[in-house]
């Protein structure tokens, strides 16, 4: 038996932190959802009017930011704080979801925010959910699982993730979204979305939630065995 670092990576939507969040309450490790890092700091960006075409601005703005994942007991998740502030609910929104593509893009926000995501993994037992954490945040993690899906599927399931908190909101909405944050994610220069050579691919399309937890627990569990 040992203590491990789980990686899951994979494109927008796709039910990674859902199942990250289930796998970790499982083992009894802690769940991160990075992306909720990279939502929070676009949201003071947004707030601010950071100008991040200048390298100056953007580095005087993270200094003014700090970063912490609290437990909330009403949800039994872990939400989002932003300088003391629980911003949970607002890092879901669609102004924050069209930026935050080009804000985690920036070199200056992932050394950020990298440094914070290698931080919490130095006591192992976690897992982390994003788009780079098998490759540059934890490129030595146990496991390492990559997840897609159909992008119709992650259209469908994002649609209905978000109508039920926008009633405004179309399905064209969504998918213009979801397809410019993948091509974005993929195409960036640093840290983009790509499979680690490891790592063991999970296509949920056609899965229940129980038996995406039931494979990657099976994973995680012949791991923590070796
Ligand atoms: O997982 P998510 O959709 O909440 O992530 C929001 C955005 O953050 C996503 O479009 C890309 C970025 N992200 C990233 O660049 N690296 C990560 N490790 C996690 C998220």
């Amino acid at each position: 038996m040992r203590d491990i670092i789980i990686t899951l990576d994979g494109y927008s939507s796709c039910g990674k932190s859902t199942l990250a969040r289930q796998l970790a309450s499982e083992l009894n490790y802690v769940f991160i959802d990075s992306g909720a890092m990279y939502r929070a700091i676009t949201l003071y960006f947004l707030r601010l009017r950071v100008n991040i075409a200048h390298e100056k601005a953007i580095h005087k703005a993270l200094g003014g930011i700090s970063l912490a994942f609290q437990y909330n007991e009403l949800t039994g998740n872990c939400d989002m704080y932003l300088n003391d502030e629980n911003v949970e609910a607002l890092i879901r929104d669609m102004l924050v979801s069209e930026h935050v593509s080009e804000v985690s893009a920036l070199k200056e926000v992932r050394e950020f925010a990298v440094a914070q995501q290698q931080e919490m993994g130095k006591q192992k037992k976690i897992v982390m959910d994003g788009r780079d954490i098998g490759t540059t945040v934890f490129p030595d993690a146990e496991l390492k699982v990559f997840v897609t899906a159909d992008p119709a599927v992650r259209v469908e399931r994002r649609f209905k993730e978000m109508y039920a908190k926008n009633p405004g909101i179309t399905i064209e909405d969504v998918k213009a979204n979801l397809e410019m944050r993948d091509y974005t994610d993929s195409n960036r220069e640093y840290s983009p979305l790509r499979k680690a050579e490891d790592a063991l691919e999970l296509d949920n399309s056609n899965l229940t939630r129980e038996e995406q937890l039931a494979i990657v627990l099976q994973w995680a569990k012949e791991k923590i065995a070796q």
